[in-house]
C-alpha cells in the first residue's frame, strides 16, 4: 500500500471545529431535553439579504437562457466583479489584475500555503485562526517534529497577550518567513491601529519575509481611524498579500465567494512576481469560482447592496454588544474574568483566570447549554481564554445571555 502523507500524519489532532461539534453531538445524545444554543463555529445565521437575492436569481435567470448561458468563466475572477472590489473595498489602492475572486479565504489559505510550499518558515499570531497552522503543517512547512503542549516545533508562535494589547512582539519574525496576521482578528476581536500594522510592514521587510494578511472581518470595523487594509499602510506592496471573503459580511458561508489581492510588486528572492506564479496556480488547480456567488458578490457591492451589508454586520455586532454585556455580568466579574473584543469584530474573547478553556467549555455546555469555543484550540496562548461566536439569532443570543448570566463559576 501507499505510506501516509507524513506530513498530514504529523498533525497533532483534528480540526478544531469539527472537535466542537462533536463534542456538542455526543452531549446532545446524552442530554436530548437539552436546548443547545451555539455561539461556538462563526458560522453566519441570517438570511440573505433581499438585493443580493435578487443579484443571485437575476444570474440562475440568465443561466437558463441560451443567450446568456455561459461555461467555465475566468478562473481569476469576472472582471466586473474585480473591478468592483477593487473600486469600492480599495477605493482603487489596488488594481483589478491585483485581484483574484476564489471560493473564499478558507480555500485561498491553503493554495497559497500550496503556492510558497515547504522551504518557508511560519510565523503566527498566537492564537490563530488554525488554517494558518494545520494547513503549513500539512505542506510541510512546520518541520517534522510534531506539535507538543507549546505547538510545533517549526512553527513561530508570537503571542498576543492581554499584556501586549493582543499585538505581537516582532522581533521574533524568524528571516524568509511567511507571516499570517488577521485583523480584525480571530479569534481575539482585536484590531491593529494604523501604527501597529506600520511597524509590521517594517518588521517584515527588514526580515525578507512575506505577510498574508487576513480581512475577513474587515467589514465589521466601525472605528474610522482603523486600517481596513493592510494595503493602506506605506511599503505592503512589497511584502504582502491579502486574503478575504464575503462569508462574514453578507452571509456567503455556504454561497461561498472570497478573494485575495497579490501586488504587483511582490517579487522571489529571483524576481519572479508572486502574482505570476498565483496566477498560474490558480488557472491551473483552480476553475474559477462559481458565477452564481459571483453575481452575489456583484449586487453585494453597489449602494443598495453596500447598505445591507452595513445593515447585517450591524445586525451581529448588536449580538456581540449582548454577550459583551452578559459577560460583564457580576458573576463573572466576581470571577475575575475579563473580556475583550466585540466592537469592531464579531467575536467575542473572554479570559477566565487560573482556568483551562475545555473545562469552562463543559461548565457551560452542561450548565448553560451554550456552546463556545476554548481558546486552547486557537494555539498555546489561547488557553484559559473562552471564544464567543456573535452569529446567532437574536432571540437565541438573548437566551444564551439569560443563561450566561446565571452561571455559577
Ligand atoms: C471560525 O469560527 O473561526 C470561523 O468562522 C471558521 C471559518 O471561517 O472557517
Amino acid at each position: 500500500m501507499l505510506n501516509r502523507n507524513k506530513n498530514i500524519a504529523n498533525l497533532a489532532s483534528g480540526y478544531l471545529f469539527p472537535e466542537v461539534a462533536k463534542r456538542r453531538r455526543l452531549y446532545a445524545a446524552a442530554h436530548p431535553e437539552a436546548n443547545i444554543i451555539s455561539l461556538g463555529i462563526g458560522n453566519t445565521t441570517e438570511p440573505l439579504t433581499p438585493h443580493i437575492v435578487e443579484g443571485l436569481k437575476a444570474e440562475v435567470v440568465r443561466l437558463g437562457t441560451p443567450e446568456g448561458y455561459s461555461g467555465y468563466g475566468d478562473e481569476t475572477g469576472l472582471t466586473a466583479l474585480r473591478a468592483k472590489i477593487s473600486e469600492v473595498l480599495y477605493k482603487g489602492i489596488v488594481s483589478l489584475e491585483e485581484v483574484f475572486i476564489s471560493d473564499g479565504a478558507k480555500c485561498d489559505i491553503g493554495r497559497l500555503q500550496y503556492l510558497f510550499g515547504s522551504d518557508v518558515s511560519v510565523a503566527v499570531q498566537d492564537p490563530a485562526y488554525p488554517v494558518y497552522v494545520d494547513g503549513s503543517v500539512m505542506v510541510g512547512a512546520a518541520g517534522s517534529v510534531p506539535a507538543g503542549a507549546t505547538g510545533y516545533k517549526g512553527i513561530t508562535y508570537m503571542p498576543c497577550t492581554t499584556e501586549n494589547g493582543f499585538f505581537p512582539n516582532l522581533s521574533a519574525i524568524p528571516r524568509n518567513s511567511l507571516v499570517y496576521f488577521c485583523s480584525p482578528n480571530n479569534p481575539t476581536g482585536a484590531v491593529a491601529t494604523r501604527d501597529q500594522l506600520a511597524s509590521l510592514v517594517k518588521a517584515v521587510r527588514a526580515k525578507d519575509s512575506v505577510i498574508l494578511y487576513d480581512s475577513a472581518y474587515a467589514s465589521y470595523i466601525r472605528d474610522p481611524e482603523l486600517p481596513l487594509s493592510i494595503f493602506e499602510i506605506e511599503g505592503a506592496r512589497e511584502c504582502a498579500i491579502e486574503i478575504s471573503s464575503f462569508s462574514k459580511p453578507i452571509g456567503f458561508t455556504g454561497v461561498r465567494l472570497g478573494w485575495t489581492v497579490v501586488p504587483k510588486e511582490l517579487a522571489f528572492a529571483d524576481g519572479t512576481p508572486v502574482i505570476t506564479d498565483w496566477t498560474r496556480l490558480m488557472t491551473t488547480i483552480f476553475n474559477g469560482a462559481s458565477n452564481i456567488a459571483q453575481a452575489g458578490g456583484l449586487a453585494s457591492l453597489d449602494e443598495q447592496g453596500i447598505r445591507e451589508t452595513r445593515e447585517l454586520t450591524d445586525y451581529y455586532l448588536e449580538n456581540a454588544k449582548l454577550i459583551r454585556n452578559a459577560l460583564n455580568g457580576e458573576n463573572f466579574r466576581k470571577a475575575g474574568v475579563e473580556v475583550y473584543g466585540g466592537d469592531n469584530a464579531p467575536y467575542v474573547w473572554t479570559r477566565f483566570p487560573g482556568r483551562k478553556s475545555w473545562e469552562i467549555f463543559d461548565l457551560i455546555l452542561d450548565t448553560c447549554h451554550v456552546v463556545c469555543t476554548p481558546g486552547a484550540g486557537f494555539g498555546p496562548a489561547g488557553e484559559s481564554f473562552i471564544r464567543f461566536s456573535s452569529f446567532g439569532h437574536r432571540s437565541q443570543v438573548e437566551e444564551a445571555c439569560r443563561r450566561l448570566s446565571k452561571l455559577v463559576l
